[in-house]
């Protein structure tokens, strides 16, 4: 079943792309500046983007679904988030004071609004240093010092939340009480041991598991909506908050995914759960580096510095740096990110705008599966909001050891066919879409993911 003529991007050749990257390789270790851009023969080099397309050194062109692992909601270069960054800048005269600004209390003000768990909130330049500071907090808040962690979730480049993200078969151990396996070399053994490792959405053995901890537990973080594409089920969720309540450990929502992408108002407003600390990113920076820690004002208060207690205190003789929780980074609460992260938040705000990209997403998620079906390849999409992934079974995906049923040796080659037919996203990773992604995109993707699959069974 051939759905259109041709009109996916067939690619030339990427002879730019690869000598940039062979350039970089020889002063950028694996030419990279993230991990997690690489993929092989070698990752293709852009240099423009416009609205839902990339267009790389060797002028192909294609449509986008990475976005910036999910940041980009509004595509690339919208005209008014350019603009807000340019207009802060006219005004402003500089790109950072260096000393609180206006901004931050708007952009702050705005989350407490959208987020029902967000009383206050503190900026940093990345999720995962969010993540650091909503920990650190937790530890604070409870006065115990060890972290559950979800098989399978992410949550950014710290040492003990680098641990079972992505655990082989052999080594994962019980699926009711998985092995603590580290993802990189080079943690120390006693930060590992920080970190319990928890099966989601089975709360018969988290219970059993928290109980056994709770003398030693801060919080329990997690990812509402695993990897952005599998949600925890409602009673889970509701489940987990009871127990992390009576137990009195804190629970952390990462919504670095999430965020803007299910709901305005994160995955608690989808859930109606309230964790006590929120942790965001990606999307809330409208393009640029930023993160956001909000959460309970008993909680957040732990971080306020006051003249005598805090580690940058002039005089030493009645500094008590114990009584604050240290949080401090010279590019914090940036103003061109929180103009251009305000921007965004405005435009998703504007009426119907939030359930068109739900449409849209959701109207390309029914045209794969009815493509899927046709060629007789057992797929699903998974996902909420405007993030999905393609899974390749028909089995029921609930934690990340069911997606070890999905056929991924297909779907990395599909990935592979659709990156030379002008579809772009990370070989295996999720699609994220944009306000810029349009009917025609969508057409195109359908033909492109139909052209694949021709490929990969022809
Ligand atoms: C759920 C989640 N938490 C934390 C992070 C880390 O954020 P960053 O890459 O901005 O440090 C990510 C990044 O992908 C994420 O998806």
């Amino acid at each position: 079943m051939l759905l259109c003529a041709q009109i996916y991007f067939e690619k030339n050749s990427m002879v730019k792309s690869e000598a940039v990257y062979r350039q970089a390789s020889q002063v950028i270790p694996g030419g990279v500046s993230a991990n997690i851009k690489y993929f092989p023969p070698f990752p293709i080099v852009m240099k423009k983007g416009y609205g839902s397309k990339l267009v790389d050194m060797d002028d192909n062109e294609y449509i986008d679904y990475s976005l910036c692992y999910g940041a980009l909601v509004t595509g690339h270069g919208h005209k008014r988030i350019m603009q807000a960054t340019a207009d802060f800048l006219h005004q402003s005269g500089t790109a950072i004071f260096g000393t609180p600004h206006e901004l931050e209390a708007v952009m702050a003000e705005k989350l407490a609004q959208l987020y029902p768990a967000i009383d206050m909130v503190r900026f940093t330049n990345s999720g995962s240093e969010a993540i650091q500071l909503a920990i650190r907090l937790a530890i604070a808040y409870t006065g115990k010092e060890k972290i559950g962690k979800f098989e399978g979730h992410y949550h950014g480049g710290l040492n003990h939340m680098l641990v079972s993200i992505n655990p082989d078969h052999e080594e994962a151990g019980d699926a009711h009480r998985p092995h603590r396996i580290p993802e990189s070399k080079g943690i120390p053994k006693h930060e590992l041991d920080q970190t319990l490792v928890l099966p989601f959405n089975d709360l018969e053995s988290v219970e059993t598991i928290l109980r056994e901890h709770k003398d030693d537990l801060a919080a329990v973080i997690l990812e509402p909506v695993q990897g952005g594409f599998i949600p925890a089920t409602p009673a889970f969720m509701k489940g987990l908050r009871e127990l992390t309540e009576e137990l009195n450990i804190v629970l952390i929502f990462d919504e670095v995914k999430t965020g803007f992408r299910v709901h305005l108002g994160g995955a608690q407003r989808v859930f109606h759960v309230k964790p006590d600390i929120t942790t965001l990113g990606k999307v809330l920076g409208g393009g640029y580096p930023i993160g956001a820690v909000g959460g309970k004002k008993d909680i957040m208060m732990l971080s306020a510095p006051n003249e005598e207690s805090d580690v940058f205190a002039t005089g030493s003789k009645s500094r008590k740096k114990d009584e604050v929780v240290f949080h401090s980074g010279t590019y914090n609460g940036h103003p061109i990110a929180l103009a251009a992260g305000l921007e965004t938040i405005h435009m998703l705000e504007e009426d119907g705008v939030m359930n068109d990209i739900a449409r849209q997403t959701n109207k390309l998620r029914d045209q794969l599966e009815k493509l899927y079906a046709t060629y007789d390849v057992p797929m699903q999409t998974i996902g909420m909001g405007s993030i999905f992934n393609i899974v390749l079974t028909d089995k029921p995906i609930h934690n990340y050891r069911d997606m070890w049923q999905s056929n991924t040796a297909l779907r990395q080659k599909i990935d592979q066919a659709l990156l030379q037919l002008g579809i772009f996203s990370k070989p295996l990773n999720r699609y994220s879409m944009s306000l810029a992604h349009s009917e025609a995109d969508i057409n195109r993707t359908v033909a492109a993911h139909e052209k694949a699959l021709q490929r990969v069974k022809g």
